[in-house]
């Protein structure tokens, strides 16, 4: 881990921080062998997203975008949580007002025991009728049928995850700039912080006086606007911060 920043400022604000908001990318499931999307071996360098993971290339190719998602089910559902996800699930009971919103559809933060979490971008486990809109749970890996149907009209079922070209759900990113909006500290954990409308909440966040701790093995276009930017994995950083938030209490 490069030379790091002391954080015991950071130790200090966090102590007396009653509302925290975090928000997470691809890079938080990295150590847990989830590829990210725009890193070396990212899906988006080895895969056309246009091709994937858009409402037209589901029209014209169903079947294709299904198998694309059933084998990153597949991965996902072979890997486990990491260090930076069970931190975070912790933080739940240390912090008064503690959120999370995830870029992840992984569903991670649930599994390490997270509960106030906004998924700005849907859910892996999650299919959605395309005639009725109803939204079910699968985990069913691989799928047993491929383009999946719905059991109570026969319609195509899709992931129920948000696709290039598509808007966020209005509840959904309207929660999310109401969490960025009322935080005292914000942490933006791998993100490339490329992605709107994901990318324009921390900057929420900094216009209403928060502090920002950005955590990225590398700087994105945030990072000019982090009050603490600590770059390396983070799941070696965050449990290095609980460490000495515990310590302090
Ligand atoms: N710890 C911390 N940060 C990491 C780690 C790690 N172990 N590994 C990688 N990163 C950082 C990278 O440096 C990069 O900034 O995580 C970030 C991952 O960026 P992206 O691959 O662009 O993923 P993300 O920001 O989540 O993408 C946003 O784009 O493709 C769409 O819908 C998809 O939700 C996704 C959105």
């Amino acid at each position: 881990m490069s030379e790091q920043p002391d954080i015991a400022p950071l130790i200090e604000l966090l102590g007396k921080t009653n509302r925290v908001t975090v928000l997470t990318g691809a890079g938080i499931s990295a150590e847990s062998g989830i590829p990210t999307f725009r890193g070396e071996d990212g899906l988006w360098r080895n895969y056309r997203a246009e091709e994937l993971a858009t409402p037209s290339a589901f029209s014209q190719d169903p079947k294709l975008v299904w198998e694309f998602y059933d084998w990153r089910r597949g991965i996902i559902a072979s890997k486990e949580t990491n260090p930076g996800h069970i931190v975070l699930a912790g933080w739940e009971k240390i912090f008064p007002e503690f959120y999370l919103i995830t870029q992840n559809i992984d569903g991670f933060h649930f599994k390490a025991g997270s509960k106030n979490i906004v998924e700005l971008h849907g859910n892996i486990w999650k299919l959605r009728c395309t005639e009725e809109g109803t939204i079910t749970e699968n985990h069913d890996s691989p799928l047993k049928e491929i383009p999946p149907h719905c059991p109570s009209c026969g319609a195509l079922l899709r992931p129920h995850v948000v696709w290039f070209g598509e808007s966020l759900f209005p509840s959904i990113i309207q929660q999310a700039y109401t969490l960025s909006a009322q935080c005292e500290v914000m942490f933006v954990i791998g993100t490339s912080a490329f992605v709107q409308p994901a990318a324009s909440l921390p900057l929420r966040a900094v216009e209403m006086g928060a502090k920002v701790v950005e955590i990225n093995i590398a700087p994105t276009p945030l990072t000019p606007y982090a009050d603490f930017s600590l770059m390396g994995k983070s799941g070696e950083i965050l449990p290095k911060i609980d460490k000495n938030l515990k310590r302090e209490a």
